[in-house]
């Protein structure tokens, strides 16, 4: 079964190798019906476009679409009509006239060219696609750690997300996502100049999404009396152990979601963080009074993740354009390195009103960035104006 280029592609094909040679023409008007209802609509998106832009300022941007993509598939007039493939055919006699197709596909030279036609149709029908698929990316710009990638939309099944994720965190690791291991809290924004964790030699602390177990080594280092670590991916924990092992380091390791009960000690910490971990979570409000629920009174929550204006905001042509609704927490999904991490954005009040319900108070929250001066790279020059990260630190009550 094909579609959409892929059928005019096989119907080049079939022309090409001989296939309607014998008269075998009942098929050639199976395809014609095909090629009747996908290219002669060809001009119809201008129109429906168009006709939705006005209905609704919402859809201006369609307008633009719509003739994009009539520009790739012309057709007679604005609202239909015949296509440019279908000119074609007609002129190659390679149309529904099947008398004309009968001489012609006798016609090794002749039913090349009509083959060249379907062919060069595909080819503008795949980029039509391609630019429907950026306008929906364009809607959402996303950046985790330190780079910008393309979204799409996905509907937000809790276990169809933790699936996702745990294969990438499994085989891509922290790679992809960039600078999420203390003492930073993310690009351009550390520990060692906020000194957020004081002194915490003697202090049983725990990291939710433990990753690559680079921060619990900062930590470990700094003589805390118990480190444990709980992340969703038994590859990263192995990873962690082996790292924090390297170090002369150890570690209690919880595989686990963190949405979920699994048997980490409540009243016991006294710090508790997550550097680019908790924004992962399916339910923050379940979350956050889960780490109440860890940590003894006046324990310290720390946490930071991408700062959700930043997510808004994307490098376009030398400038920042606004591309994306601050309110929109829908979930999404990028494309990294050839896997597929599922996330949403939050807005500020989001975590603010999580953790109050929680039962915490916010001590400390951090948003501006540390970058070098001479640093001129897109992502610099972007974190000078607006908030790439942010941190709270946050008290149980
Ligand atoms: C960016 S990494 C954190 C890196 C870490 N700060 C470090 O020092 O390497 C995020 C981690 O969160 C984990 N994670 C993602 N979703 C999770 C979930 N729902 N529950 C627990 N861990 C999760 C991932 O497996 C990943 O290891």
């Amino acid at each position: 079964m094909y579609f959409g280029a892929e059928a005019y592609r096989k119907w080049a094909d079939d022309i090409e190798s001989g296939r309607f040679e014998d008269e075998n023409l009942p098929l050639w008007e199976n395809y014609g019906v095909y090629v009747c209802n996908l290219a002669t609509n060809g001009g119809e998106p201008t129109y429906i476009f168009r006709k939705l832009a006005d209905i609704n300022p919402k859809y201006a941007e369609l307008a633009n679409i719509g003739e994009k993509i009539q520009k790739l598939l012309p057709a007679e007039s604005p609202t239909g009509g015949r296509s440019l493939l279908w000119i074609q055919l007609d002129e190659l006699d390679g149309g529904m006239d099947i008398g004309k197709v009968k001489m012609t596909m006798r016609n090794k030279e002749n039913r090349s060219k009509v083959a060249a036609a379907l062919r060069d149709y595909a080819e503008r029908l795949d980029q039509a696609v391609d630019i429907m698929l950026e306008m929906n990316s364009a809607n959402k710009t996303s950046m985790v750690g330190s780079h910008e990638v393309e979204a799409i939309s996905v509907s937000a099944e809790k276990d169809s997300i933790h699936e996702t994720n745990i294969f990438l965190w499994d085989t891509k690791g922290n790679d992809v996502i960039g600078t999420t291991a203390l003492p930073m809290y993310g690009a351009f924004t550390s520990e060692e100049k906020l000194r957020l964790f004081g002194d915490v030699s003697g202090k049983k602390a725990l990291e939710i999404g433990c990753g690559t177990g680079r921060s619990l080594q900062y930590i470990g280092e700094r003589m805390a009396s118990e480190l444990w670590g709980l992340d969703i991916s038994e590859k990263q924990i192995e990873k962690a152990s082996q790292h924090l092992a390297a170090y002369g380091l150890s570690a209690k390791f919880v595989c686990s979601p963190m949405e979920e009960n699994c048997g980490i000690p409540e009243d016991y910490f006294d710090v508790v963080y997550s550097v680019y971990g908790v924004g992962w979570t399916t339910d923050l409000d379940g979350t956050f009074r889960r780490v109440a629920s860890y940590l003894k009174k006046d324990g310290i929550f720390i946490f930071s993740w991408s700062h959700p204006i930043h997510k808004c905001v994307a490098s376009e042509n030398d400038m920042l354009v606004f591309k994306k609704c601050y309110f929109d927490e829908s979930w999404y999904s990028l494309s990294l390195d050839g896997g597929v991490l599922t996330l949403s954005d939050r807005k500020l009040s989001t975590y603010v009103n999580a953790l109050a319900r929680a039962g915490f108070v916010i001590e400390q929250m951090v948003e501006e960035s540390d970058v070098q001066p001479d640093d001129n790279s897109d992502y610099a020059q972007k974190a000078k104006i607006l908030p790439v990260t942010f941190v709270i630190k946050a008290r149980k009550i």
